[in-house]
């Protein structure tokens, strides 16, 4: 069997890679990523190097590069995205041009070789929930806020009407907040290892009572598999952490395990700003067997754990285009 990726560079997605090497060592693994900034080959090592996995740099909008990827697979899990907020609220085009734009591409060109997909949604598309709300099922309405859950949502519609008006076999997954090794430090947990760690102020915005339902990067990604063999054609699942705890209490769990006290700068809250996410996880784990396993305190240890060991890494990344990103997210807060 072999499986193209895309966005495998990035954080998702290359922790898909590597646990697909150690549990399914005979499948064929194509990477498909633009590296943006959010990319790295590096993330992809040592299956670069011993020629494991094959790497083609090209972007989902581009039919020809499209087609050339697809060439001898048998499935495709899409993850690539513009996956940031905080960055579509800065500037959406990029957000509609890879999501929507290269999400119907991909669809379009798997259709045509009747290729199975699955696609990595977010529990974004539905908007937010109430403090008292039950959580978020799959015939739950898709409101989203932000013009980056917009254009998930885009993709997401795209992909049921490819199964409603052409048959096709896309499955959906709609996840919540992953954590984990890889993740690019901008997004709130590795942001906030590094600003804890070097006893930085953390850029809380509004109250720090926003709600998210956390989950280990490694349960995300086995899901992912078990709806890879086993998922039916043109279903939706949910999944979450049953997690679910407030950005202040993220915070509060980091400072513990570094053994320092958050130095907390409540700024400007993000606009539209979704109040709370939760996940009901009941259809995959009644069809499919899946429930998250790994609990809070120990991902988020081993998490900060492998931050702290990534000080080359994290020192390129904070070179650069990662400073203009920090003066115009965080400049006029
Ligand atoms: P990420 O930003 O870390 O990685 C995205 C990857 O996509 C990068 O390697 C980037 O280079 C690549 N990419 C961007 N534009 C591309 C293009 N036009 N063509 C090819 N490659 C391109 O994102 P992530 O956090 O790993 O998220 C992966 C997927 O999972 C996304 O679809 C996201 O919406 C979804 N998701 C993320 C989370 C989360 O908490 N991070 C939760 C639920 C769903
Ligand atoms: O819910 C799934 C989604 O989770 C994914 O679809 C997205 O790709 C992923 O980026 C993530 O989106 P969020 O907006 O929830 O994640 P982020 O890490 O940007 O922010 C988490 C929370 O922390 C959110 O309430 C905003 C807040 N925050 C974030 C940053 C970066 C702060 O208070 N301060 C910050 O500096």
């Amino acid at each position: 069997m072999r499986i193209l990726v895309t966005g495998a560079a990035g954080f998702i997605g290359s922790n898909l890679v590597h646990l697909l090497r150690r549990q399914r060592p005979n499948w064929d693994l194509r990477v498909l990523d633009l590296l943006t900034y959010a990319g790295h080959a590096a993330n992809l090592e040592p299956h670069l190097a011993d020629g494991s996995v094959e790497l083609q740099v090209g972007d989902v909008a581009d039919p020809e590069a499209v087609e050339k990827a697809l060439e001898g697979c048998d499935l495709v899990v899409h993850l690539a995205a513009e996956s940031h907020v905080d960055r579509s609220i800065l500037g959406s085009a990029a957000f509609v041009r890879t999501n929507v734009v290269g999400t119907h591409t991909l669809l379009e060109a798997a259709r045509r070789r009747d290729l199975p997909m699955v696609l990595v949604s977010t529990d974004e598309v539905y908007g937010d929930l109430g403090p008292n709300d039950p959580a978020f099922t799959e015939t739950h309405n898709i409101q989203p806020s932000s013009p980056y859950s917009a254009s998930k949502a885009g993709a997401d519609h795209l992909a049921q009407s490819f199964v409603r008006t052409f048959g096709m076999d896309v499955r959906i997954t709609r996840c919540s907040n992953n954590y984990g090794p890889r993740q690019f430090p901008e997004k709130l947990i590795p942001l906030m290892i590094g600003r804890i760690a070097r006893g930085q102020p953390c850029p809380v915005y509004g109250d720090g009572q926003q709600i998210r339902d956390w989950i280990h990067v490694e349960d995300h990604n086995e899901a992912v598999l078990a709806v890879i063999e086993r998922g039916r054609a043109g279903e939706v699942y949910n999944l979450g952490g049953e997690c679910e705890l407030t950005n202040l209490q993220v915070l509060e769990g980091i400072g513990e395990v570094l053994g320092e006290k958050p130095l907390l700068e409540f700024v400007k809250d993000r606009p539209g700003h979704d109040r709370r996410y939760a996940m009901n996880g009941a259809k995959i784990a009644a069809e499919l067997g899946w429930r998250p396993r790994l609990n809070w305190a120990d991902g988020l240890a081993q998490t900060v754990a492998w931050y702290r060991q990534q000080e080359p890494w994290l020192e390129s990344i904070r070179s650069g285009s990662y400073q203009d990103y920090l003066q115009a997210n965080y400049g006029a807060r």
